[in-house]
């Protein structure tokens, strides 16, 4: 978890830095990500599959869940691959320097061209379905990649449920991801078959802010049951990819595994369940995203106009809301804040701090417990690192934020606050328009 000191003064303070001070200097609304707190979470994965894995294993950062050159260099830089869900998440981490040997391409849709990008690139490509597989012998063949034919490992669905919301759900059978696992023998059939692939793994991914342990094991156990099945057909497929999804703590009332917990059982399960099939422990690879950098990064708002409605309720509203966190109004996310510039100030209010959207729907938490506020005051929302920006928009064109990374006191601009240029530079004006009827 995000560690933050209330200094002197009683104001809020992260990396090392005062965060009423980084609102000054970068403006409002602003990204702060505490660059400790991310590469600690990088080295817990890191450390649990050296500790209680006897293969080799890689850590995999979905960057899904913050996509961007400095985070992409952060995971990278401590020793972690990158998963990329697309041509623009491929070309950002090669752009941060991640080596291709470490870049997994992922999507349900890869179109021809992503298909390409990838394969010139030298990534290694997961491949969704029977479309993609066609598309991928078809180009290789044609385009004379057949010399250094693309990796690729294949995602099955693993028929396992979880308990997490609806849209964040992927390992039941009816999902739009991965191949039917009723499947498998022409699958392995087609593959053990094709020259032009090289494939070399499995993959699944059940699901996002799971907290039950049980489904990571019953997949684990799954997986190594298809690498089973898969050396009958003479593949030798030496990875397995068990995908994301330990959930994170918003709230108080979330209570998840720690890393090391999550880790520790999948790896057992794989070395149990091989030993059982006399199989060689393949490489295992996990892919997290929100439980490397959710709670790396907290947003700070500045608050402005307010409402009370007598009996009813408080609201106090911010200077951003669903186009910078669209989570609390597409999945009910509970989120937690505090005030940066009154951390020693008694929670004497109940409010309900709403975005600043022509949207009665964009309200970022329900019923806060906060001091009492004014305009003025910077409101921060903890836990904003995955998702968020990732998912930020221009609704009502309101700019995206920018971003700082903090360490030792230091804060450097990570993303650039977007500009009102920023939001027409794609517009197009066609001539026949230009005389605006006043
Ligand atoms: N691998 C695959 C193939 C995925 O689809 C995902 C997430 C991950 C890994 C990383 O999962 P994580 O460790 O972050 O749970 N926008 C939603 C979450 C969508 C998750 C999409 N896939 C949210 O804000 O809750």
């Amino acid at each position: 978890p995000l560690t933050t000191q209330v200094n002197g003064h009683g104001f809020l303070e992260i990396g090392g830095c005062d965060v009423t001070t980084l609102v000054e200097q970068f403006g409002s609304p602003l990204y702060i990500l505490d660059e400790e707190t991310l590469r600690l979470a990088c080295q817990q994965y890191r450390d649990a599959f050296k500790q209680y894995y006897k293969g080799e294993s890689q850590v995999l950062y979905a960057s899904k869940a913050w996509n961007c050159l400095a985070v992409c260099a952060i995971a990278a830089s401590e020793g972690l691959g990158i998963d990329v869900a697309s041509g623009g998440e491929l070309y950002t981490a090669l752009q941060a320097g991640v080596i291709p040997e470490k870049i997994y391409l992922h999507s349900n849709n890869k179109s021809r061209a992503e298909l390409i990008f990838a394969i010139e690139s030298g990534c290694t490509i997961v491949v969704d379905n029977w479309h993609e597989l066609h598309t991928l012998v078809q180009i290789v063949e044609t385009a004379n990649y057949a010399s250094a034919p693309p990796r690729l490992l294949l995602r099955l669905t693993p028929g396992i449920e979880c308990h997490t919301h609806e849209y964040i759900r992927t390992g039941q059978l009816d999902s739009k991801f991965g191949f039917d696992p009723h499947q498998l023998e022409e699958l392995f059939t087609f593959v053990s078959q094709q020259s032009a692939l090289n494939c070399v793994g499995l993959h699944a991914h059940i699901g996002s802010q799971i907290f039950e342990r049980q489904p990571h094991r019953d997949l684990a156990a799954v997986m190594v049951q298809w690498l089973r099945d898969a050396a009958k057909f003479n593949l030798k497929l030496t990875e397995l990819n068990v995908g994301g999804g330990l959930g994170v703590t918003y709230t108080e009332s979330d209570d998840p595994p720690s890393i090391e917990e999550w880790v520790k059982p999948i790896c057992e399960v794989v070395q149990e369940a091989c030993a059982a099939e006399n199989l060689p422990l393949p490489k295992l690879l996990c892919e997290p995203g929100r439980s490397l950098i959710a709670t790396a990064c907290v947003t700070a708002y500045t608050i402005g106009s307010s409402k009370t409605i007598p009996e009813t309720r408080n609201y106090i509203a911010v200077d951003g809301g669903m186009s910078d966190n669209p989570r609390p109004i597409t999945y009910q996310s509970v989120y937690r804040a505090v005030v940066a510039n009154k951390m020693s100030v008694p929670l004497t209010e109940t409010v309900t701090i709403a975005g600043k959207h022509c949207e009665s729907g964009d309200i970022l938490i329900k019923n806060a417990q906060l001091p009492k506020t004014e305009p003025g005051d910077i409101l921060v929302v903890m836990g904003t690192g995955a998702y968020n920006y990732s998912m930020a928009s221009n609704y009502n064109r309101l700019p995206r934020p920018a971003a700082v990374v903090v360490a030792n006191s230091e804060a450097n601009l990570i993303l650039q606050r977007e500009t009102y240029e920023d939001l027409i530079r794609q517009d197009r004006l066609p001539e026949r328009l230009k005389k605006v009827a006043q």
